[in-house]
């Protein structure tokens, strides 16, 4: 069966991912695609959508891409820097209108299909630096924004020729502060585009069986099965279509796992009927031994990745599994380019796309059957298939594991940026009546799409949650070679943090072992678990009480994809609770809280 479907054009950051969703949360294919993909790769598509952009923009020089897609005979709608594409390209203006950011009331001109449904005045999300300010021959003004109370207004914010089938929206629909901004797309796709609902989770997994059915022949497939939900949707899939006999599976305990964790993988795949050809390495030896004395977070990166290809390859060796083809649980946003944070793309393509790996995809020896799916579809799906809800909801967990959550030191204080940063630093505090402390060590964060890596601050004194993180945000922001902030919870502030040489040992790990497994229970007992995105624990080499004792941070955050993310407020009997458990463990000197947003900060520490 061939699906109607929607061409996303990426002009960057994370809207076309969120357009792409909602599109096909209508039950309607909707695909990727780049600026400069040759008009031909546009033909399968019943509609286009121009999604919006956080660094280009339509005033002045001519921006590259595609240009023959309004050449096309399909309907054309753009937001946000899509929308200004579409007005500058029929004759309208584009001017720098300066910045304009928060909601907005829409008041819509007539009565049109976009808005079918709709009031005539519409809650909008608006955040542009350009806007249009007139529209070409064909172009009619179909509304007009009005921001915040009493605010000035805006012309042209939805524009459209339906003799073209061309429309535009500077504010953007994708987002949840648009009220009915679901609607607005819903009537795009299924009206104005005519496209059919028939893309659904029962109609992919018939397909899916079919083409796996088809690729693998007599085959066998062989799969390395974290426990994670990908690769355990994956297996399930395949089990489906090929029969479990042909799946084999294995499972790599790299000795940088949760507490038990790797018992529990292997629980749960007996229980998912795929037990019959399951095999557990514990090479955790292998592992520790390349890790041994390493400090640098991407040296560390690289080694656990290293190693992950030598033992897969030692393992399909020795159980006969070399001529097999290998599947993996690769999802769509690993598989396309895309703009945003690139660093986060890079790292987690990072063991599916590894060189080994590239050669025996154009080898035609891989396969993947989640590859056109978003996280949340894999999610639906793996219902679907009798995963059970815990191994469905389970926070995402990174590939190199706790090795990136285990920060490592020389020893030596890292002060480079310390006669810049602390003078700042010591003025913002003062300002904001709080005290702070910039810690001697650097940890990764992404600024304007790149990796950075730099000092966290720590607030050594109390304030109300939303202050706190009200303060963090001017640090962060104000402060330079800072990318992040933490909240010291309590217990004999520090008055001075000094780094203590350590390296990645099993003592360590089992520490932060330890640690993370009483922050995932804390957050099961208080029924935090499955609303909070991810919460890392991280072992911060710092010694603040003369003792040897590390700094234990939590980071508890909100997200939807990862791009971005958000602190999330654990409530206070939770914090003293969690607090007390930790500082009990030997070792372990206090807690400090990340209120750091995504950006400056990555979810992980490196
Ligand atoms: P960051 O730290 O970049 O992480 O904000 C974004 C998401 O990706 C996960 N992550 C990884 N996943 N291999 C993975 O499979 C990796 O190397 C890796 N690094 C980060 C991270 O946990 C978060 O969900």
């Amino acid at each position: 069966m061939t699906h109607d479907k929607i061409a996303v054009v990426d002009f960057g950051g994370q809207y076309a991912h969120l357009i792409a969703t909602k599109i096909r949360r209508l039950h309607v294919l909707a695909e990727i695609r780049q600026p400069e993909d040759p008009v031909e790769a546009f033909a399968p598509y019943r509609g286009i959508v121009l999604s919006g952009s956080p660094s280009l923009s339509s005033f002045g020089e001519d921006s590259g891409y595609t240009k023959a897609i309004y050449d096309l005979d399909v309907p054309i709608l753009g937001f946000c820097f899509g929308h200004q594409e579409i007005a500058k390209h029929y004759g309208g203006t584009v001017v720098h209108g300066g910045r304009e950011w928060g909601p907005a009331d829409l008041h819509v001109a007539r009565e049109h299909p976009l808005f079918a449904g709709l009031g005539r005045v519409e809650p909008v999300w608006m955040s542009h630096f350009d806007s249009v300010t007139s529209v070409g021959p064909e172009f009619e003004e179909l509304g007009h924004t009005v921001l915040g109370a009493g605010g000035g207004e805006h012309r042209f914010a939805a524009i459209g020729s339906d003799r073209l089938r061309r429309f535009g929206f500077q504010f953007h629909p994708e987002v949840d502060d648009t009220v009915h901004g679901d609607e607005m797309i819903a009537n795009f796709v299924l009206g104005i585009c005519g496209c059919r609902p028939t893309w659904t989770m029962e109609s992919y997994v018939e397909q899916e069986v079919d083409a796996l059915r088809a690729r693998v022949g007599e085959r066998s497939v062989f799969l390395l099965a974290s426990g994670g939900v990908d690769s355990t949707v994956a297996a399930k899939l395949l089990a489906r279509a090929l029969g479990p006999e042909r799946v084999h599976l294995l499972h790599v305990d790299n000795g940088l796992m949760r507490k038990d964790e790797s018992r529990q993988v292997v629980a749960l795949l007996d229980e998912l009927g795929l037990g019959a050809n399951l095999t557990f390495v514990d090479a955790s030896e292998t592992f520790l031994d390349a890790l041994a004395g390493v400090v640098e977070p991407e040296r560390k990166r690289r080694i656990i990745g290293d190693t992950f290809i030598e033992v897969f390859e030692r393992e399909a060796r020795r159980l006969g599994l070399e001529g097999h083809l290998l599947a993996q649980g690769t999802i769509y946003p690993d598989t396309i380019e895309t703009g945003g944070t690139k660093r986060a793309d890079t790292i987690k393509t990072h063991h599916n796309r590894v060189p080994v790996i590239q050669e025996m995809i154009a080898a035609g020896r891989v396969v993947e059957p989640l590859a056109e799916l978003y996280k949340v579809e894999v999610r639906e799906l793996g219902l679907r298939l009798g995963v059970p809800r815990e191994a469905i909801w389970r926070h995402p967990f990174p590939g190199p594991g706790l090795g990136v959550r285990l920060l490592c030191s020389t020893g030596v204080e890292d002060r480079a940026h310390f006669d810049e940063l602390e003078p700042r630093l010591a003025e913002v505090a003062r300002r904001a009546g709080i005290e702070a402390l910039a810690l001697p060590i650097r940890s990764v964060g992404v600024k304007a799409d790149l990796r950075s890596y730099e000092h966290p601050v720590l607030i050594t004194s109390g304030a109300p949650w939303e202050r706190l993180l009200e303060v963090a945000g001017t640090i962060y922001g104000e402060v330079p070679h800072v990318n992040r902030c933490l909240w010291w919870t309590g217990g004999g502030a520090p008055g001075r943090a000094r780094p203590l040489a350590a390296t990645v040992t099993r003592e360590r790990l089992e520490l932060l072992r330890e640690a993370d497994h009483l922050v995932m229970a804390a957050l099961s007992r208080h029924g935090l678990y499955d609303s909070i995105w991810q919460c890392p624990t991280v072992l911060v080499p710092l010694e603040i009480d003369g003792r040897g004792r590390e700094l234990a941070i939590v980071r508890p955050v909100h997200s939807e994809r990862a791009m971005t993310a958000t602190p999330a407020r654990l409530p206070a009997a939770l914090v003293e609770e969690l607090r007390h458990e930790l500082a009990a463990l030997p070792g372990v000197a206090g807690l400090a809280l990340d209120l750091t947003t995504k950006p400056p900060g990555t979810i992980e520490w490196e």
